[in-house]
């Protein structure tokens, strides 16, 4: 069974990790100079991972000044999402938070977070993540050099367009643009949609110049990102999740060493938490701040709307069932209770 497969390797990628620690030399790093960490993002400064990526850099300031340096680099300025992870295992950036839908070509477990309609909010999300089976999952990529440090939070994804979408119907012939998942592709052709993959940094002007007619993304990204103001119509369907997971390279961590590396760690949880906090407060604030400013009509879908856009997705679970595994879409929809 493909779940067994799975667990299978995540146990042996946690041995190969323990042993790897216990003998890895790992990069030299020179006793005066600081250990550079450079945490390369996509989005704008103040959503709920820029500000993360702030403060971690802040609180490593105060913690470890001289020892450690924090070098932030948003807004794609350093790496598109499409690179930042080739480019981490050559070494040239240590630290970043790609949304879970980017680490496909790593590993397919992930693909999971991308199943529609499977949380109904994020505290289903976050009890999911913090479960057993959620945590193996940050693990998943360790046999590809790339190792999970945690998962932090956007928020739902809402589809915005260029006319009204209240029911699947609406969206067919569409052009939408999706991260690069296969099952986000399959998720818009259920609705008959065309779905494209772009990198984060040229939806605005795909968006503005007509070349796509929608996307989907949290309420943070629509605004920070100014897609409202070129999208008329917001419709709130909550039918994704949109969630990171913060990652290093296995080299640059196990090279660290061991008391740099757990205040390391000890600092970027409590900058995930912060970074939580904030995209719980964004997501409500940035959808009044879009309403407010007039340029985009918020459509809320009634109930009879929304369950014709639940029955046309949810058949794209039995299609990736077999590569996630079906306990482990069980127990992520369990966490809905
Ligand atoms: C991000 O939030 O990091 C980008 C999401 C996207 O590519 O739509």
């Amino acid at each position: 069974m493909r779940r067994k497969g799975m667990f299978r390797k995540v146990t042996s990628a946690f041995a190969a990790l323990a042993f790897s620690a216990a003998v890895f030399a790992g990069p030299a790093f020179a006793a005066d100079d600081p250990i550079v960490i450079k945490f390369s993002h996509v989005v704008a400064e103040n959503t709920p991972k820029g500000q993360m990526a702030n403060k971690f850099k802040d609180m490593i300031k105060e913690r470890l000044d001289g020892k450690v340096k924090v070098e932030v680099f948003p807004n794609s300025q350093l790496f598109g999402d499409n690179k930042v992870l080739e480019a981490m295992l050559l070494g040239d950036v240590q630290l970043a938070a790609p949304s879970l839908s980017k680490f496909e070509r790593y590993t397919k477990s992930l693909q999971i977070y991308d199943l529609p309609f499977l949380f109904k909010d994020m505290a289903a999300v976050e009890r999911f993540q913090q479960s057993a089976d959620g945590q193996k999952l940050l693990h998943a990529t360790s046999d590809r050099g790339l190792i999970g440090l945690g998962y932090l939070h956007n928020g739902l994804k809402q589809l915005s367009a260029s006319e009204p979408l209240r029911v699947p119907q609406d969206a067919a012939g569409k052009k939408f643009r999706i991260m690069s998942s296969d099952v986000l592709a399959a998720q818009f052709q259920a609705v008959d949609a065309v779905p494209l993959k772009k990198p984060f940094s040229e939806v605005f002007t795909l968006l503005q110049t007509k070349a796509i007619d929608g996307q989907e993304n949290t309420w943070s990204n629509i605004y920070s990102k100014k897609f409202f103001e070129v999208q008329p119509y917001i419709t709130e369907s909550n039918h994704g999740v949109l969630d990171y997971m913060v990652v290093t390279s296995k080299e640059f961590w196990l090279g660290l060493p061991v008391d740099i590396r757990n205040e390391v760690k000890a600092t970027l949880d409590e900058a995930i938490k912060f970074g939580n906090d904030v995209a719980d407060q964004k997501a409500k604030a940035d959808r009044q701040r879009i309403i407010d400013s007039g340029r985009s009509e918020v459509i809320e879908l009634t109930d009879a709307e929304r369950s014709q856009w639940v029955e046309v997705m949810k058949p794209v679970w039995k299609e990736f069932e077999e590569d996630i595994g079906p306990d482990l879409i069980d127990a992520a929809y369990n966490s809905n209770m």
